[in-house]
């Protein structure tokens, strides 16, 4: 997928807020700091679209992006962050989780994972969470740039085996550094892929 045109639309503090349900819609979701704004920057080739920044809970409402006019990109506040006051978090909380079960045009959930840590119980619950509600996502580990190849592949089988546990089979599952554009062809071909099925379907 090429990409002609992205350009930041809203940035909503609660669901009701979003612009129209019209158009189909890939939302990025993940631990503070993870790296959701840069992925979206990096798959836009627009390095100032999204946000970014070294301390964690820099994004904290939703933030539409509508690309090459047709669909969105959604960047959402971080989960996870305990520096924020508690009702502020939960007050994001409350509107992202309304955000993933209520939505109608959200087709799928990118569930960003850094690669340098261990198996988060954060992360691990969220999948299940999505798993039990039915919403799709797939995986993104982030931050490829970081880590070795034997830790990455350490960590990645940890996982695997983490959700097998519960999980028949596991999600669809990218790779990216926002750093050296790793995982951006797919990505996009993964989307180009879903929102063609989707006219087709219709
Ligand atoms: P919140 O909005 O606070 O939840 O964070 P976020 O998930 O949007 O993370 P953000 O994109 O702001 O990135 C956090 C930090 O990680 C920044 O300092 C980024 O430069 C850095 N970062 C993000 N992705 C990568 C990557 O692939 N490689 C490297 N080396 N650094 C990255
Ligand atoms: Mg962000």
């Amino acid at each position: 997928m090429i990409i002609h045109s992205a350009s930041f639309v809203r940035s909503s503090p609660s669901i009701n807020l979003c612009p129209p349900q019209e158009k189909p819609e890939f939302g990025f979701i993940g631990r503070s700091n993870v790296g959701k704004s840069s992925l979206i920057n990096m798959l836009t080739g627009w390095s100032q679209l999204a946000r970014i920044s070294a301390n964690p809970g820099k994004t904290r409402t939703i933030n539409h992006f509508l690309i090459n006019e047709s669909w969105y990109l959604v960047d959402l506040p971080g989960y996870g962050y305990a520096k924020v006051p508690l009702k502020m978090r939960d007050e994001w909380m409350k509107s992202v989780n309304e955000f993933i079960l209520k939505r109608e045009n959200l087709i799928c959930l990118f569930v960003l994972i850094d690669s340098r840590h261990e198996p988060q119980k954060s992360d691990l619950a969220f999948m299940e969470f999505l798993g039990i509600n039915q919403i799709p996502f797939a995986r993104v580990f982030t931050k490829r740039d970081k880590v070795s190849e034997i830790s990455f592949e350490k960590i990645c089988r940890q996982y695997d085996n983490e959700m097998l546990e519960k999980w028949e089979s596991l999600p669809e599952t990218f790779y990216t550094s926002a750093v050296n554009r790793k995982g951006r062809d797919e990505i996009l071909n993964f989307i180009e892929e879903t929102i063609n099925k989707l006219s087709n379907s219709i």
